[in-house]
């Protein structure tokens, strides 16, 4: 048995574990808050100074480990990177590595393979956790699609997002939050996740009308102002050769659900990739380009959300 970590330590503690942990007030002043640090940081460096952020990653990473640094830095602070697996997370309990790592730092972000090992690692953490990405949510991804979404259409009430691809942790993350802002979320996910889909939480994402599922790709669409895929295979599965099978069951089944200007004849929705991309599977080469696709300004976007984030969770004042 490992020591708990006491009741008074957890409370004072705000964690970023999935996004329905925020009111909607709150998530809306974050999102304007990462866009008003995207049009003026010069306001805001300095703010951080002082503080340490650890990035543990136990999976791979371009955005969220360059996102997170740069914007740390960028607001005065600093950064330590760790990889889980040279480090003795690897082999030791998390409950006293996370009690030993936050007891150095004012911030953890991490990416693990497994939800129910970053909520033990919120449970013994004395400083803020930031979900990083887990196998059922990505709240930081969901957070930067929201500013992409206000800052494309000036608001996220009233906007239709249209999923089409696999239900996995980015689909949670937005189930989470676009029906609390009134946005519509329409997912078109012929197959799941099984780590990621929870029939329960899905229940009650539709309970509040603003999240549906169909099949209907054609019609589903013509009613988006915004359209998103995502990879139809994980990051940590693409090239294992043991998932070989599975890869090309899931791109028979898909392929008709890729992105491309055949599936989108009817729409001329905003289009959405949270990246990394597989050209020719979940999206065509040239809709990446294309005028309509935001995939490069959504990915910018993460920055600032993080930023936006990390100075809520800190409670830290802003100009
Ligand atoms: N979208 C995203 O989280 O990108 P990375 O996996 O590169 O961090």
């Amino acid at each position: 048995m490992t020591q708990a970590m006491p009741q008074a330590i957890k409370n004072k503690v705000r964690h970023c574990l999935t996004l329905d942990h925020f009111n909607s007030e709150e998530l809306l002043q974050m999102v304007h808050l990462a866009l008003k640090l995207k049009r003026e940081p010069d306001r805001f460096s300095g703010l951080m100074e002082g503080r340490w952020l650890l990035m543990l990653f136990q999976k791979t990473s371009t955005r969220t480990r360059l996102s997170f640094e740069i914007g740390m830095g960028r607001l005065g602070g600093r950064s330590v990177m760790m990889d889980w697996d040279s480090s003795n997370f690897s082999i030791s309990p998390i409950e006293y590595e996370a009690r030993y790592a936050s007891s150095h730092t004012d911030l953890i972000m991490a990416r693990l393979k497994l939800h129910r090992d970053m909520v033990t690692l919120t449970e013994n953490s004395q400083v803020p956790v930031i979900n990083g990405c887990d196998d059922r949510f990505h709240p930081c991804q969901a957070l930067g699609d929201l500013v992409t979404i206000h800052e494309a259409a000036g608001s996220i009430s009233g906007q239709t997002l249209v999923f089409v691809g696999i239900h996995n942790n980015v689909a949670n993350s937005l189930a989470c939050a676009l029906p609390g802002l009134g946005g519509r979320l329409i997912l078109v996910t012929p197959e799941v996740n099984p780590a990621a889909y929870d029939p329960e939480m899905m229940e009650r994402m539709t309970a509040t009308g603003l999240v549906e599922r169909t099949l209907n790709m054609k019609e589903a669409v013509k009613r988006a102002q915004f359209v998103y895929t995502d990879t139809w295979v994980d990051m940590e599965f693409f090239d294992d050769k043991d998932y070989e099978a599975e890869k090309k069951r899931r791109i028979q089944v898909m392929l008709p659900y890729q992105l491309n200007a055949e599936t989108l004849k009817d729409s001329d929705a905003f289009i959405l990739h949270d990246m990394p991309i597989h050209p020719g599977y979940e999206i065509s080469e040239e809709l990446v380009y294309s005028p309509r696709s935001l995939i490069f300004r959504q990915a910018e976007n993460r920055m600032y959300a993080q930023q936006a984030l990390m100075l809520f969770l800190l409670g830290i004042s802003t100009p």
